[in-house]
């Protein structure tokens, strides 16, 4: 059922193909949690990959309508937010959310923001500049939730990705990742192998029709050794 309502997903309910501004070229638009977000898109702009929805970031929403999860009042940020879809959910899911990506990226994800955000709410959104293991440290350690997707597709960002992690979270803090496999099953899967000896890594939800995993993750406590920071 839930597979059906991803697939439904990621079919966009409708296209408009022709729009076209500065930031984008269409305007994707997609049906979640009782919500209908639009979404500005430039595939394969040189802004790199940040610039299309992937399709974890979808599986993340679907998890979160399917399993009822909701974020009332609660301190949220995302990393390698790309189009900000999954964090504009989440705020409209009733989070304090702060969008991260590198400051390229900053605009379309403002814009999509504020397609989606009625003025009201948008004290309940930051977007800010987070490059993995470079700014982590102006940002506070008391998030009750950290989301990434589809943000492990290289080595060399990996021990990165960890640092940031380390640095975001605390004992109560829940992390939840996404990954479509089939993007690289070794380089992932070492990722989320990393991952899982400073957290308890749990295997939450497969969406096997795209081969996406969606992962829980929490701190160990005490944290082994002193690591990295
Ligand atoms: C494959 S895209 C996924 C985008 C979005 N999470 C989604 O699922 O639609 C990976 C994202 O990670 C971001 N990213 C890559 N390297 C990064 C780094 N070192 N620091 C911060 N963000 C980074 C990219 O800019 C891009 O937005």
């Amino acid at each position: 059922m839930s597979e059906t309502k991803l697939t439904k997903l990621m079919g966009k309910t409708y296209q408009r193909s022709m729009y076209r501004d500065d930031d984008f070229t269409k305007k994707e638009y997609y049906q979640t949690c009782g919500f209908y977000l639009q979404i500005g898109v430039h595939p394969f702009s040189k802004l790199g990959y940040g610039t299309s929805v992937w399709d974890a970031s979808l599986a993340l929403c679907q998890y979160f309508e399917t399993e009822g999860i909701r974020f009332p009042d609660k301190k949220v940020i995302e990393l390698g937010a790309g189009t900000g879809i999954l964090s504009i959910l989440v705020a409209l899911l009733g989070g304090n959310v702060t969008i991260t990506d590198q400051p390229t990226l900053l605009r379309q994800i403002e814009r999509n923001v504020s397609f989606n955000i009625p003025s009201s709410f948008k004290s309940r959104v930051k977007v800010c500049a987070l490059s993995w293991g470079r700014d982590h440290t102006l940002f506070p350690s008391d998030y009750d939730y950290i989301l990434g997707s589809d943000i492990i597709y290289s080595f060399e960002t990996i021990p990165l990705i960890l640092q940031t992690l380390l640095h975001l979270s605390n004992e109560n803090t829940i992390i939840y990742f996404a990954s479509r496999m089939d993007y690289g099953h070794l380089l992932i899967g070492y990722g989320y192998m990393t991952m899982s000896q400073y957290f308890k890594t749990e295997l939450v939800c497969r969406y096997k029709v795209k081969d996406i995993n969606v992962y829980k993750m929490v701190r160990k406590t005490p944290t082994p050794g002193d690591l990295i920071e």
